[in-house]
């Protein structure tokens, strides 16, 4: 038995320049796909797999991630007395069913540095790791897919997904071989490299690195030993490439779909993929679309 992956860590100290202006006053993670932050979005995924300990990596103006998380007694207290029990209910779930801690990030000194300051919580124990920007909509959680392969292997292992040729440039590329899992041989690998945004053509594969990752405490000593990059980050691909010089890593083609809110564009087709599939909203939403002369 491999042993259990009881915390995921949540970077979300980036500085989220892509959504500026709103980001000037407020963090990425708080803005909302209908009506939930894309945080909790990720937060329900770990939840769904299994895990509850949930450290999210914080920077500067992030409190409002800090108060989403935490009991708001004033809130309660007033949807109690209207008898808002729906709303009420809404509000306490999340803060009730997680452990959550925080750490500073002091910089945005990239990813992997992100990662590395959870060193002590994490402790040596394996760990998950959620970047919330990535929103995966599926039958299964992304991270519950990814937690069989850890159990399965022991080793690290990140989602992959199948990306357009043209579009390799946008995201870690990996080389790989295929590992036989489940009766099929199509979706565990055994990496090989891993090249940051390649131009086409360029790419070994057409397999791209998203946001969901089991990861070895190992990576701990790796991402220490992992100099910073042209802009003086740390990159978590550079630091998982440096672990896979001592122990062998994985990638799963995981089953879903992921949509990019980091980006405005992905964040538009998560909002509308979201609010299509909700039971009070989809019916009416996808009659104004059809409405729409486009
Ligand atoms: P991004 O590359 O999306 O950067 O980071 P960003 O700063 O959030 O957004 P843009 O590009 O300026 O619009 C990917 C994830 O890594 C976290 C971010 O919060 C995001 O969840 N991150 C990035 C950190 O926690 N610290 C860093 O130093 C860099």
């Amino acid at each position: 038995m491999n042993r259990p992956v009881r915390k995921a860590v949540f970077p979300a100290a980036g500085l989220g320049t892509r959504f500026l202006p709103a980001t000037k006053s407020q963090p990425k993670e708080m803005l909302p796909l209908v009506d939930k932050p894309i945080i909790q979005y990720g937060v329900e995924e770990a939840l769904e797999s299994g895990i509850e300990n949930i450290i999210i990596v914080t920077g500067r103006g992030k409190t409002a991630i800090e108060d989403h998380f935490d009991v708001s007694f004033e809130l309660e207290n007033l949807l109690e007395s209207r008898g808002k029990t729906c709303e009420l209910e809404l509000v306490r779930r999340v803060s009730e069913l997680i452990h959550v801690s925080y750490i500073r990030q002091k910089e945005a000194l990239g990813l992997g540095h992100a990662v590395l300051v959870t060193k002590e919580l994490v402790a040596d124990e394996p760990f998950a790791v959620v970047l919330a920007d990535d929103v995966i909509l599926g039958s299964r959680p992304c991270l519950r897919q990814l937690l069989d392969v850890y159990q399965h292997t022991g080793r690290s292992v990140m989602a992959v997904m199948e990306v357009p040729k043209d579009e390799t440039s946008r995201y870690g590329v990996i080389a790989a071989e295929p590992v036989d899992y489940n009766r099929a041989s199509d979706r565990l690998f055994r990496v090989l490299d891993m090249v940051e945004k390649p131009l086409a053509g360029k790419a070994p594969s057409n397999l791209a690195i998203i946001g969901r990752y089991i990861l070895t405490p190992e990576i701990f000593v790796a991402l220490a030993e992992t100099a910073p990059g042209s802009m003086g980050e740390i990159q978590l691909t550079d630091g998982i490439r440096h672990l896979r010089e001592q122990q062998p890593v994985y990638a799963y083609r995981f089953e879903g779909t992921r949509y990019d809110a980091g980006d405005r564009l992905g964040f538009l087709k998560a909002t509308v993929e979201l609010a299509l599939r909700r039971e009070d909203l989809g019916a009416d939403f996808r009659s104004y679309l059809k409405s729409l002369e486009l």
